[in-house]
């Protein structure tokens, strides 16, 4: 596993099970950042529990191996998830508080062997935090490419829909076509989008005008510390 910092490719270091001594510290720079951003001027923050990065590594057990109180049941693995987000709800308010979380699709090999409880559970616990909206991820492999995922008929945006019942927006292979039906279904208040942003930077107008879009950048050139792909497109007209 490599990752890039400012003198290019490095190895990341094996990751270690934080001590639980440790823990608290770490929900207080979840605290302290929201606090940082809103001071900067942000109108709020998205706690990220998606995509293999910290929260996820605690909510599944593929990758907790914890006996602790933050392993071992579904409650258990959702706690760090909940502290943190009811830390960052007490410094900057719930209605400046998101979440995101990728319950279908596994990253850097961070996987459930049941991801429909574990999430049933944390949505049906962050609906009770008003929180200004849950993002959900349906589709994303670490490649950025759309695939199937992790969702099939037997877990997918219906269950999560099921156990949650605030401000719910969805991400993940949308153009404003499939955006458009899929915001007629109830519950689902808003759709994200990441790459065709990348290069059409104007979107929300674009969308509202049906102009033509930018072609998505080649995955080929994106991650690799460089401008390439990110502000090297073709300009369009108008
Ligand atoms: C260059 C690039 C970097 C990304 N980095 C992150 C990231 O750090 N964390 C994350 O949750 N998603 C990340 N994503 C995924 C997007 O947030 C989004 O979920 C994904 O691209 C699917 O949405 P889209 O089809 O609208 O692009 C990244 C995507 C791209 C293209």
């Amino acid at each position: 596993m490599k990752t890039f910092i400012d003198t290019g490719f490095v190895d990341t270091p094996a990751p270690r099970a934080l001590g639980i001594e440790e823990i608290p510290g770490v929900v207080e720079q979840y605290r302290a950042g929201a606090l940082n951003a809103i001071a900067a001027g942000f109108d709020g923050v998205e706690i990220h529990g998606a995509n293999g990065y910290l929260v996820e590594q605690f909510l599944r057990d593929g990758v907790n191996r914890r006996a602790d109180a933050y392993g071992g049941t579904v409650e258990n693995r959702c706690r760090f998830l909940l502290e943190v987000t009811d830390a960052v709800c007490a410094a900057v308010g719930a209605q400046r508080t998101a979440v995101r979380l990728s319950p279908f699709s596994v990253t850097w090999d961070c996987s459930d062997s049941d991801p429909k409880p574990l999430y049933s559970h944390a949505v049906a616990q962050l609906a009770t935090r008003d929180l200004a909206f849950l993002e959900v991820v349906e589709a994303i492999n670490e490649a950025g490419d759309i695939s199937s995922g992790g969702a099939s008929n037997a877990f997918n945006i219906t269950h999560i829909l099921a156990a949650y019942n605030g401000r719910l927006v969805i991400n993940g292979g949308y153009d404003a076509v499939r955006a458009e039906a899929v915001l007629a279904r109830p519950g689902i208040d808003a759709v994200s989008f990441a790459r065709p942003f990348i290069c059409n930077p104007d979107l929300a107008e674009r969308f509202a005008r049906g102009a033509p879009l930018t072609p998505m950048a080649d995955p080929a050139v994106i991650y690799g510390g460089g401008e390439a792909g990110y502000i090297d497109f073709a300009r369009m007209a108008g």
